[in-house]
């Protein structure tokens, strides 16, 4: 069973003797709705620590649009039975009030123009809010690692910047990935779409795949304009499709040895992301 802890105070009356020797600690932090992409993180997290905790709080400091928020799934009941299926030790559903309490450093800290681009373009104060919530999760918690996805390439390249300038005790690990059979990466928002718009949706890969196929052999610029051309042939609404470095997130050139190709498109109301590494060979 998995223990629940609703407090800063109960998470750390069952975390000090863990602390205390000094025991490695996996956390997985999450908004809820958990699916398969989740279970590979507490997967990762359980394989390489002594303990793990989950959280899950729906963060309204990264939602720039309170519709966007209100409409987030919430699903507490199977998320609970999901982690206590990976074998999660603690639950933790912290209040805003005990996360956000005081003036926090994470509101200052500089992110190398990292949280400039794309979602932070298109979300203002996106990622400043991502990064006040983690960071409030690690002085919570205390981990030795953290489990993140590669579907959000921007929030953990931003969340690696905090830690680093900060000099965070932390070590950032990042998962891959996970698609359903056809390819649609896994998202909580998939929650939010219709049966026909769940179809549609499936253009995104499609886009991705095609780009990636293509960008070594062809100018970059005609590869990403057909690819945009799939995605202004479906029903989605595109905001962003670009090819940038991993490291810097800058748009990149053709002679690159990786890069990342990213992709942002609203399926009727529902905002979506994605992307793919590509590699030289
Ligand atoms: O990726 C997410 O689910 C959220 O952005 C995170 C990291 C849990 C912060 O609220």
């Amino acid at each position: 069973m998995s223990v629940i802890l609703s407090s800063k105070a109960q998470l750390e009356q069952s975390l000090n003797p863990y602390w205390k020797r000094g025991a490695t600690i996996g956390f997985v932090p999450t908004m809820g709705a958990l699916h398969a992409g989740h279970c590979s993180l507490m997967h990762a997290a359980k394989a390489a620590n002594e303990v793990v905790v989950l959280s899950i709080f729906v963060n309204p400091r990264q939602f720039n649009d309170s519709a966007d928020f209100d409409k987030y799934p919430r699903t507490l009941t199977e998320d609970i039975k999901c982690a206590e299926t990976e074998g999660v030790d603690f639950i933790y559903l912290p209040s805003y009030d005990e996360l956000f309490s005081g003036q926090s450093v994470a509101s200052e800290v500089q992110l190398n123009g990292l949280d400039l681009s794309m979602e932070g373009a298109s979300r203002p104060g996106h990622f400043r809010g991502v990064v006040e919530v983690v960071y409030a999760l690690f002085e919570h918690v205390n981990p030795s690692n953290a489990y993140f996805g590669q579907k959000d390439f921007q929030q953990l390249a931003i969340i690696r910047a905090m830690v680093s300038s900060l000099k965070l005790p932390v070590s950032i690990v990042s998962c891959p990935t996970l698609r359903e059979i056809d390819g649609l990466a896994m998202s909580s928002r998939n929650l939010r779409l219709s049966q026909s718009e769940r179809q549609e949706a499936l253009v995104l890969y499609k886009a991705l795949s095609f780009v990636k196929k293509h960008w070594k052999n062809r100018p970059s610029m005609e590869v990403l304009d057909q690819a945009k051309q799939l995605i202004a042939a479906s029903t989605l609404r595109l905001d962003y499709l670009l090819l940038v470095d991993p490291d810097s997130l800058l748009p990149i050139a053709n002679n690159a040895q990786s890069a990342v190709v990213c992709v942002a498109a609203y399926c009727g109301e529902v905002r979506l992301i994605d992307n793919m590494l590509l590699l030289a060979d």
